[in-house]
C-alpha cells in the first residue's frame, strides 16, 4: 500500500521516499452523501471558497479505506485505491496507448465490422485502441441511407459541424470551393489547418465507388515526422519551430489559423502536424533561414509523397475510415468520372468523442 500513517499525518510512500499528503487536498475530496452527488460526481461543496488551514484530527486505515475526521467537523471514509489512482497525473487511458509507426509495408491491419449494438461493444473498444495506436480505422458494412455518417459520429461522441456543414459530400461538381470536389489527384494532406482548432478526427464514408481509380492513400505524419527527426535534425528543427499562417476564403467566410508544419508539445514531443501545400504561407523571415526552410518543407514533402511511406487501398461502399487528422494524411488518386460514380461522405468529430467513448467502455466493460 502506498498510504501510511504517522500519527495524523497521511503520508504517501512512492518506493523512494515519503511525502506528506496536504490535508486540503484528503478535505477535498470527501465523499459523503452530503459531500458528493453520487450521479454525477460532482462536489456539492466548493472547496475554492474555503479556508485551507484544514487538519486531520484523527486517521485511521480500515478495510481499504481511511477513515479521516478533519478539524471542522467533517469526517469521511476514503478508498484508498481510488485515492492512489490519482498519484500519478499522467493520462492512463489514452495517452498510455502506444502509438506504432507504419510505412507502406503495413499489413494485415485489422478492420472493424459494424453491426447492431456496436457503439456499446467490445468492438467499439477495440475499434478505439487500434485508432489511436494506428491513427486510422475501417469499419466495414456501415448502413449507408440518410446520412448515416452523422448518426455514426455522433454515436461515437458529437459531430462538429464546419461551414462546410454538419457533413459533406465528396463528389465532383462544377465551380467547387475546394479541389477535394474535382476528379483529381489529391496529394497527401491533412484537413482544414486553416481552423482554429483544427478538427481531430476525420470520417469519411463510401458510398458508391465504381470507378477504376479513386484510391484512398494514407501516410503517417508520425513516421514521417519521427524519421526526419532523427536523419534531418536541422529540417526537424525549423519545421517545427516556425509558424506559416494557413487560410481558406470563399464568399461567405475567410479562416485563418497559424501553426507550425511539426507541432510538438511541452515535451517537445509529436502533437500535430498540419500539411496543405495549396493554403500555407510562410512569414517573410531572413533569407538564410528561409532557405533552409524550403530545403526542409520540400524534404518533408518528399517524404509524405514517398511511395515508401504511403499505403493505397480502394474504399468499397459502407466501408467508413476513421482517421486522426494530427497524424495522418490522406489522399487520393485521380479517377475517371465516364467510368461511373463515386461518391463519399465526411465530416469530423473532435479528440473529446474519442476519448470519451473509449473511457466510457473501458469502466463499462471494466477492461
Ligand atoms: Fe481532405
Amino acid at each position: 500500500m502506498k498510504i501510511q500513517l504517522n500519527e495524523n499525518k497521511v503520508l504517501f510512500n512512492n518506493g523512494e521516499s515519503l511525502q506528506e499528503i496536504h490535508p486540503f487536498w484528503l478535505r477535498e475530496r470527501v465523499d459523503g452523501d452530503e459531500f458528493l452527488d453520487k450521479g454525477t460526481q460532482q462536489r456539492l461543496f466548493d472547496p475554492s471558497t474555503m479556508n485551507g488551514e484544514i487538519i486531520i484530527k484523527k486517521a485511521q486505515i480500515k478495510n481499504g479505506f481511511l477513515e479521516v475526521d478533519f478539524n471542522d467537523g467533517v469526517n469521511s471514509k476514503l478508498d484508498i485505491t481510488k485515492l492512489e489512482s490519482e498519484f500519478s497525473n499522467k493520462d492512463t487511458v489514452i495517452k498510455s496507448i502506444p502509438k506504432k509507426k507504419w510505412d507502406s509495408t503495413l499489413k494485415n491491419i485489422k478492420n472493424f465490422e459494424y453491426k447492431e449494438g456496436f457503439f456499446e461493444s467490445k468492438e467499439m473498444y477495440d475499434l478505439l485502441i487500434s485508432f489511436y495506436e494506428f491513427g486510422f480505422v475501417v469499419i466495414k458494412n456501415v448502413p449507408t441511407e440518410n446520412n448515416y455518417i452523422v448518426k455514426f459520429a455522433n454515436s461515437i461522441g458529437s459531430v462538429r459541424r464546419t461551414n462546410f456543414g454538419e457533413h459533406f459530400n465528396v463528389k465532383s461538381k462544377s465551380n467547387p470551393n475546394d479541389l477535394a470536389y474535382t476528379t483529381l489527384h489529391l496529394s497527401p494532406h491533412t484537413d482544414n489547418p486553416y481552423r482554429n482548432p483544427v478538427p481531430c478526427i476525420q470520417l469519411l464514408h463510401c458510398i458508391e465507388n465504381e470507378v477504376k481509380g479513386g484510391f484512398s492513400t494514407l501516410v503517417d505524419g508520425y513516421t514521417v515526422t519521427e524519421n526526419l527527426k532523427k536523419d534531418n535534425p536541422e529540417f526537424y528543427k525549423i519545421l517545427s519551430e516556425v509558424k506559416v499562417r494557413f487560410k481558406f476564403t470563399d464568399k461567405s467566410v475567410m479562416l485563418e489559423d497559424w501553426s507550425e508544419l511539426i507541432h510538438l508539445d511541452d515535451n517537445k514531443e509529436f502533437k500535430q502536424v498540419r500539411f496543405s501545400p495549396r493554403l500555407d504561407y510562410v512569414p517573410m523571415l531572413e533569407k538564410n533561414k528561409l532557405d533552409l526552410y524550403y530545403k526542409a518543407r520540400k524534404k518533408l514533402s518528399d517524404l509524405y509523397n514517398s511511395e515508401k511511406n504511403r499505403i493505397e487501398f480502394k474504399l468499397a461502399p459502407k466501408d467508413l475510415m476513421m482517421m486522426d487528422n494530427y497524424r495522418v494524411l490522406h489522399g487520393r488518386t485521380k479517377f475517371d468520372p465516364s467510368e461511373g460514380k463515386r461518391f463519399l461522405q465526411g465530416c469530423y468529430i473532435d479528440f473529446d468523442s474519442t476519448e470519451g467513448k473509449l473511457r466510457h467502455l473501458k469502466r463499462k466493460l471494466n477492461l
